[in-house]
């Protein structure tokens, strides 16, 4: 007992450093710190860990709406943050020259010195990179890619085409994010992943978002030295063939440009590895959420199967040019399930550039002190009711001309940002209108659908009482890990008429 005793006292006396320590740092960020005057929630103000907590539980975008319900439209969500809920913040912040990543961005680097054009955050080095890599994204290079992506999107429809045989459910998830993966590997090291026809290397999808989730958490190790040598055998395998035997990012990065300027051989791993997340992720997320929100509401389904139908008047007249551009209504479905659903749900931390010259940042209105980190939550800012009214309702006629005042469109506009916007802004942004716009245009040529019956229907849809902000059954739930992840929609098609006769997969194994 008396040594139990004694051991309590040495406990506290070795304690008491780390609790005035505590109390010390603690106050000086609840009450000295620039920041004090913002209202926000106690956790956040004392330290990021109730950032990092949330981040764990894959519900911060959620948990950060809540914040500004609860404190207002700036809030303070770290020591050192500042959140906004304005369009005027989000062009302030992302439209500025004087403005960079957050340092933050830093803890994402995979191997010390070695910078993607996602991670990289000085201006100078960014804009050779972003030369580079976009070369690989412009619209002269889809339109070479665009056959080897439609090549993909044809298998997905064989898929389809099979499993409608016997009105088998597809989970939507899975099968986009196999196609997505597939052509993001051709696109980047003109690799053939296959992994809508075989299953070996489908963990990747999992091993990608783990990293993504847990990039600081050993745990991951282990996954992401797999993935890193999977993608190491790309590179062996696109560094075994001439340079240019087919046009992708590897051809494109390994040589230098008209300026000189080049990509170090060891950077390109690091640049495939952002793609798959920034390219085949992201765009899968969306992709997924407008076949959701399709299922769920009649009307609006019906209204673009009819103008698909009656633009094209076979499969291979879907592709990009003049027809797909005049489908106006299949881009404002696809607009509004980027809103509802915003692929990247979170916030995108920046802070000031040290070549600034010690200009002050003005955001909406504050002066923002030296050292703050700031930033606008995307999904906050597209279910904000000052720009889009009734936000949780999947609306494509709020961005159509015919149907929304244009001083009305041009608010919604402003605070529409799912790629992101300025000079760090998406630079697959084009790639990603096409690869969607493809994916859902060919599927409904092909077949009709609808939500598997029973409970496999509702997956993807919120669970009514849930009080955490996923209670609603028609909202598809995203979970952020950077890059949304998600379930479902399951959803069960029928060919169309005789539509697919013709479609062979025989031979084919998915
Ligand atoms: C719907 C699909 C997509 C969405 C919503 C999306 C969204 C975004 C966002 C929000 C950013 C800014 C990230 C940040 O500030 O940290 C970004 C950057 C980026 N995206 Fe996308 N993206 C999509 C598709 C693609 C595709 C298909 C590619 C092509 C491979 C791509 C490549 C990139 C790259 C390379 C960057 C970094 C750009 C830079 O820092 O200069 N994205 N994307």
């Amino acid at each position: 007992m008396a040594f139990l005793d004694s051991l309590k006292v040495i406990a506290a006396y070795a304690a008491f450093p780390f609790i005035a320590y505590a109390i010390v740092v603690f106050s000086y960020r609840l009450l000295l710190l620039p920041l004090r005057s913002y209202p926000g929630p106690l956790g956040a103000k004392l330290s990021d860990a109730y950032n990092g907590y949330f981040s764990m539980q894959k519900c911060l975008h959620l948990v950060t709406q809540r914040d500004h319900r609860k404190y207002g439209s700036v809030i303070r969500n770290g020591p050192n943050k500042l959140l906004f809920n304005s369009a005027k913040a989000l062009h302030d912040i992302y439209d500025n020259d004087n403005i960079v990543k957050s340092h933050v961005y830093l803890s994402t680097v995979q191997s010390p010195g070695v910078y993607s054009l996602f991670t990289v955050i000085d201006k100078p080095s960014h804009s050779v990179k972003r030369k580079i890599v976009g070369q690989a994204l412009n619209d002269r290079s889809m339109r070479i890619f665009e056959p080897t992506m439609t090549e993909q999107i044809d298998l997905f429809i064989k898929y389809l085409s099979l499993c409608s045989k016997d009105a088998k459910p597809v989970n939507i998830t899975d099968r986009v994010a196999y196609l997505a993966c597939d052509i993001i590997a051709l696109l980047s090291l003109g690799f053939r992943l296959r992994l809508q026809t075989d299953p070996s290397y489908r963990w990747m999808i999992q091993g990608m978002f783990l990293a993504n989730h847990l990039a600081n958490v050993r745990m991951q190790y282990f996954r992401l030295q797999q993935l890193r040598r999977l993608l190491e055998k790309m590179i062996i395998t696109r560094s075994s063939e001439d340079k240019h035997v087919r046009y992708d990012l590897y051809s494109i990065a390994s040589e230098a440009n008209s300026e000189g300027e080049a990509i170090r051989a060891s950077e390109i791993w690091s640049e495939a590895m952002v793609f798959f997340p920034a390219g085949a992720f992201s765009t899968a997320a969306g992709t997924c959420a407008l076949f959701f929100y399709l299922s769920r509401n009649p009307k609006c389904y019906q209204r673009l199967v009819d103008e698909i139908r009656s633009t094209f008047s076979n499969n291979s007249e879907i592709q990009a040019g003049p027809k797909l551009a005049s489908c106006k209504y299949l881009r404002a479905c696809i607009d509004e399930a980027l809103r509802i659903a915003p692929p990247v749900p979170g916030t995108l931390w920046r802070e000031v550039a040290a070549e600034s010259n010690g200009q002050p940042l003005v955001v909406d209105g504050h002066v923002i002190p030296p050292g703050t980190q700031v930033g606008v939550n995307m999904y906050t800012l597209h279910h904000n009711e000052e720009y889009f009214p009734d936000p949780y309702a999947f609306k494509p006629e709020r961005w159509l001309a015919s149907e929304t005042q244009e001083t009305h469109r041009k608010v919604m506009s402003e605070a529409f940002s799912p790629f992101s916007i300025g000079y760090r802004g998406c630079a697959g942004k084009a790639m990603a209108y096409l690869e969607t716009s493809l994916i859902i245009a060919k599927t409904l040529w092909y077949f009709n659908f609808e939500s598997a019956p029973g409970k496999l229907g509702e997956v993807g849809g919120g669970i009514p009482r849930r009080r955490d902000g996923r209670a609603r059954p028609d909202e598809y739930q995203l979970y952020d890990v950077i890059a949304g992840q998600h379930d479902g929609p399951y959803l069960v098609f029928k060919p169309r008429g005789d539509a697919c006769q013709g479609l062979d997969a025989d031979g084919l194994t998915f």
